[in-house]
């Protein structure tokens, strides 16, 4: 591995690269470039620590739902920590941010919602869901009931189990992973995955029938749930084809399989509803949310369960002699303080619907892209953008993987002041903040056309690109 030359790096650079283990990261890229080191931000903009800006088009990590500088959020949080920075949930204890944010998800929530479970990450939400899961089928004497249907590209997490249901091979490499209750089904992905001829709708009807054929194969009484995201995120930024969600959940109702819908990144809004199943009409079980629910200023995730889990995992837990599953921080009165001020204000400055009136312009811009010499997709929903850049745009070839071109797009994007993510198969996302004006939406194409362009021009003199 090449080292850095630390006359090129600054101070902060340098002691990151010396303490900090990053990751989500190329080392080899890492230790010739240092990081990117910020120190502030406004709005949609991030600063680095030489004052330059970013307009930050991944709202962070698909999060910081009210952009930066949020002061709301900031005296919520200093208000809290004053008046009781901490309490926890265990032993029967509670406190008033707790309730009142539990309350106020249960009102929100597009299922019914008996009762909610508070974690700090999106994985961790998912862990739990997986436990109840696993709690529940040997609550109804369905022990069999333990495996999980998970899909090609899916992300529900880093953590031994959310990371066993991510589909993707980086996140199980060299870890001894996926555990083997995880079974996987396709990734919904009508540009790569359908059939020449084949309409949306046919092949969200073909993905369903293979669904079938793996529950069968499988057994319909040794599964317990699927999980989906509306939109997959980290595998692709990729929308679900037309007639998916109606064509998928009738299957998992015919075997009695819970649906669990991962909304880490599209709860809050960023479908352009409140949440992405009503986007996508669909009724889940539970739900993990995570990410916007606190616009991400401080760490905070939450499992939603319909009256029906609450009622088998009570019993249950009545049974054996409590819920056994909790974290230190489970509803943290800080981080639930400040969620519930972020959904006060999503609700009082009517932030979805700012969404739905800007998405409009953002989705065009997105579509425009595709006249790109080198864009094969660009497609999306809401705030939320992704784009796949081909070798050949008829035969929809990609690079070698080895190029890593989305890795190049993301660098030449950061060099134009744009920070987008590089996701799998020479994708790019897209997803600024909520509070994105139509104005930033354009300097965003703007700067990411710039990056576009440099990655073009660098694939041609590499000889990738035809
Ligand atoms: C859909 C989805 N689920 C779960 C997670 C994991 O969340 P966290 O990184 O907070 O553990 C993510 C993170 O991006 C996500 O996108």
């Amino acid at each position: 591995m090449s080292t850095p030359n630390p006359a090129n790096l600054s101070n902060m650079q340098a002691r990151d690269m010396a303490a900090l283990l990053h990751p989500f990261t190329n080392l080899v890229t890492l230790r010739q470039t240092g990081p990117l080191v910020l120190e502030r931000g406004k709005g949609v903009f991030v600063y680095d620590t030489n004052g330059r800006d970013y307009l930050e088009a991944m709202g962070g990590l698909w999060c910081t739902a009210l952009g930066w500088g949020e002061e709301e959020l900031v005296e919520v949080a200093a208000e809290q920590m004053r008046k009781l920075p901490f309490a926890h949930v265990f032993g029967g204890k509670s406190h008033g941010p707790g309730i009142e944010l539990a309350e106020k998800l249960k009102e929100m929530a597009p299922f019914p919602v008996g009762k909610v479970f508070f974690a700090n990450s999106g994985s961790e939400a998912n862990d739990s869901q997986i436990k109840f899961m696993w709690y529940a089928a040997n609550a109804r004497g369905q022990k069999g009931r333990k495996k999980i249907i998970a899909r090609n590209k899916a992300y529900h997490g880093v953590t031994l189990a959310s990371a066993s249901l991510t589909g993707l091979d980086n996140f199980h490499r060299s870890f001894d992973l996926p555990f083997d209750f995880t079974i996987r089904t396709d990734c919904a992905h009508y540009y790569r995955g359908a059939q020449p001829g084949e309409s949306e709708e046919q092949y969200s009807a073909r993905l369903a029938q293979n669904l079938e054929g793996l529950i069968l194969r499988e057994g319909p009484d040794t599964i317990a749930a699927m999980f989906v995201e509306a939109v997959m995120g980290a595998g692709g930024a990729m929308v679900p084809p037309k007639g998916y969600f109606e064509a998928i959940t009738p299957v998992l109702d015919k075997y009695g399989i819970f649906l669990v819908d991962d909304e880490v990144i599209c709860g809050f809004g960023r479908t352009g509803n409140a949440f992405g199943c009503q986007t996508y009409n669909y009724q889940p079980d539970s739900m993990s949310i995570a990410k916007a629910l606190s616009s991400a200023y401080l760490p905070i995730s939450a499992v939603l369960l319909s009256p029906e889990l609450v009622e088998i995992i009570e019993e249950e837990a009545v049974r054996i002699g409590g819920l056994w599953h909790a974290f230190t921080y489970s509803a943290h009165p800080v981080s639930a303080a400040v969620a519930v001020k972020t959904l006060e204000i999503y609700e009082r400055r009517d932030t979805f619907c700012h969404v739905r009136k800007v998405a409009a312009h953002f989705q065009a811009r997105l579509k425009a892209l595709e006249a790109h010499p080198l864009v094969g997709e660009a497609n999306g929903v809401g705030l939320i953008g992704g784009i796949e850049m081909v070798a050949d745009k008829k035969t929809k070839r990609n690079f070698e993987a080895a190029k890593g071109v989305a890795a190049r797009c993301g660098a030449f994007c950061q060099e134009e002041g744009i920070i987008v993510r590089a996701l799998p198969s020479d994708r790019v996302a897209l997803c600024p903040p909520l509070v994105i004006t139509e104005a930033e939406i354009d300097e965003l194409f703007a700067r990411f056309t710039r990056g576009l362009d440099r990655t073009l021009d660098w694939a041609k003199r590499e000889g990738t690109f035809s």
